[in-house]
């Protein structure tokens, strides 16, 4: 399968139409931003290690009967997917107290949250991503109800596969972000899991191994993602 034209260029990705219809190849830069975009910068390997983190976790998702668009890498930084049609919000999970949480309620950092929280954010990087709810989802008409019930329930499910898979790294999964789209009438997840989306801490030192890292200019960002993946087992040999 080859890439034909440009989709998209979105902060991380770019999206490339194929000979099929049905399908799109996703290539993972190494563009990293932040911010809404306002900081960016490239570190390198680190699309390659997304495209192979997130092929783990994505197939691992699958096996646990979860919808996604992932099909099979196809180079070091590709990936081929279903084509969704993706709804624009974006499903976030705490399971622990960090990021803008704590901004908005002056919440200390690290609090577990029990039961964990679940937050829609509409995909709107002009506006800085504003939170919403699902009465405006509905109402905005960015999804139904049903698909709406169906992203929040499929999101908890990801979290309680998840955060398993990674306390067997001795992780802990603060929290986490989720798009999905429509494949036909199906919701299916698109998008990509990796540390540029989630928040993963060190379950003894509390030591942060994903974007924050960037953010907060801590330094040893791709690092950090390749002491992931090698904690879980993503082969990253060859990239
Ligand atoms: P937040 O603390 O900034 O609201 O983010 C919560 C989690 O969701 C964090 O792991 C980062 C992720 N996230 C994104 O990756 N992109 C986004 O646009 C948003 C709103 C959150
Ligand atoms: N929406 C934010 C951004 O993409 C999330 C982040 O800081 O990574 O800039």
């Amino acid at each position: 399968m080859q890439k034909t034209t440009l989709l998209y260029t979105g902060k991380a990705k770019s999206v490339y139409e194929t000979a099929d219809p049905d399908r799109l190849i996703l290539v993972f830069r190494d563009d990293t931003s932040a911010f809404d975009g306002k900081k960016v910068e490239q570190l390198a390997r680190k699309g390659r290690v997304n495209n192979r983190f997130n092929a783990f976790i994505m197939q691992k998702l699958a096996e646990a009967g979860i919808p996604t668009h992932f099909e099979q890498l196809l180079t070091p930084d590709e990936v081929v997917v279903k084509r969704l049609k993706m709804i624009p919000v974006e499903c976030v999970v705490r399971n622990f107290a960090a990021g803008s949480l704590c901004r908005r309620l002056g919440i200390d950092e690290g609090r577990a949250l029990t039961p964990p929280t679940f937050e829609l954010f509409y995909k709107d990087d002009a506006l800085g991503d504003p939170m919403v709810n699902e009465s405006l989802s509905v109402t905005l008409g960015w999804a139904t109800e049903a698909q709406l019930a169906e992203m929040k329930q499929l999101t908890y499910r990801v979290n309680d596969i998840l955060k398993g898979l990674f306390d067997q790294g001795g992780m802990m999964l603060v929290d986490f972000k989720l798009e999905f789209g429509l494949f036909g009438d199906q919701v299916v997840l698109g998008d990509e899991f990796s540390p540029d989306g989630c928040r993963l801490w060190d379950k003894e030192t509390r030591k942060k191994l994903d974007k924050d890292r960037f953010r907060q200019g801590l330094g040893g960002v791709v690092e950090a993602y390749e002491e992931v993946s090698q904690r879980l087992g993503v082969d990253l040999s060859g990239i």
